[in-house]
């Protein structure tokens, strides 16, 4: 007969797995609508810049909405805490905007198969970085989950492709306009910021009373602020008057409810999924935002009408399967624990 001691890990490991699920599942869903406003959005008014500050600045503001009416605690902070969040938060508008500048230039799909190699990033990163290495299955579990989120978007991913390289050889050809493809730069430049956010922001977590949705919130208007001044200089009022006017010629009022749909879906993505942050490390948390990217990937093809062939399926599939493996290896719990310097291992 188990005794209670026995019982009780076993319970909680189980009540804390079912957590993390609906995080995740919950965190995927926000970021499927996101993205589906947020391409419709860059479609009729391609102004990135200004988009991706006012996505802060609806966060920032519903957050300090909440305070203000106790709807969430507000987070007790000192200077420190803010000197502390600001190599995140330089981090988080880096990603932020060279994100939403490569969805702006192609199609969503194909921002998301180079984005899908976040995880290579993130153990390159900690190896090279931060001389933390991992055990070999994980580095060969990485392969299935970012070569199948390649094959996932393979249509899209060939037909921006070709742009996209074109732009690359026009730049080489022309020595004195170094122009660097934008939808895959900005993808790769979002990538290797993200994974320093998310390594930081998980030792700016790590032992403080502030919560992960909190932290979040800092983030944001942190972000906000930083951003607001290089969105003025890059695009600026004239620019964004005159894109208004063709905006609302070419599809009307509705714009201004994706707008507001696209910066109220991220900041609530952003923030559930730093409340799965608070739990896990950021390998595995950049192992749940590739996998986010099926999702995203097959609600992009459906909505935005991408022919499919059946290697999109296969591709969704073994990485399905990558992620699968990645979980089951007991040795990645080891990591989990080193990463996230506890005691205990619990394997997400
Ligand atoms: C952004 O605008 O920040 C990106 O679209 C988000 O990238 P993510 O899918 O890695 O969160």
């Amino acid at each position: 007969k188990e005794s209670k001691a026995e019982v009780l890990p076993a319970s909680s490991e189980a009540a804390q797995k079912l957590k993390i699920s609906i995080y995740f599942a919950t965190w995927w869903a926000l970021n499927v609508i996101f993205n589906i406003y947020n391409k419709k959005v860059l479609n009729a008014f391609p102004y990135p810049w200004l988009t991706s500050t006012l996505s802060l600045a609806c966060g920032s503001a519903m957050m300090l909405f909440s305070w203000v009416t106790c709807l969430v605690e507000a987070p007790k902070t000192d200077l420190d805490f803010w000197k502390a969040l600001f190599p995140v938060a330089v981090a988080h508008t880096i990603g932020h905007v060279a994100a939403t500048v490569s969805m702006s230039k192609v199609a969503v799909s194909f921002t998301h198969i180079i984005k899908s190699a976040e995880p290579a990033f993130s153990v390159l990163v900690s190896r090279f970085i931060l001389g933390e290495s991992f055990p070999m299955p994980v580095y060969l579990s990485l392969l299935p989950i970012i070569g199948g989120c390649g094959l996932a978007a393979a249509t899209e991913l060939n037909f921006n492709m070709i742009g996209e390289a074109a732009i690359l050889m026009y730049s080489f050809h022309d020595a004195n306009s170094l122009i660097l493809p934008p939808g895959f730069m900005g993808a790769m430049i979002s990538n290797l910021a993200f994974v320093f956010r998310n390594i930081f922001s998980k030792r700016g977590m790590k032992g403080k009373s502030v919560s992960g949705m909190n932290y979040y919130a800092c983030l944001s208007i942190m972000s906000l602020v930083i951003l607001t001044p290089f969105a003025i200089a890059m695009e600026g009022p004239q620019m964004w008057a005159t894109g208004w006017q063709k905006a609302l010629a070419d599809v009307g009022p509705n714009v201004l409810w994706w707008i507001g749909a696209q910066s109220v879906f991220y900041h609530l993505y952003n923030q559930v999924s730093y409340m799965s942050l608070d739990q896990i490390s950021p390998l595995t948390f950049s192992i749940g935002n590739t996998m986010k990217r099926i999702s995203v990937i097959v609600s992009s093809i459906i909505i935005f009408r991408t022919p499919v062939r059946p290697v999109n399926a296969l591709g969704a599939a073994i990485a399905i399967f990558g992620t699968f493996l990645y979980s089951q290896d007991r040795q990645s719990s080891e990591v989990y624990s080193i990463v996230e310097g506890q005691v205990h291992g619990r394997r997400m």
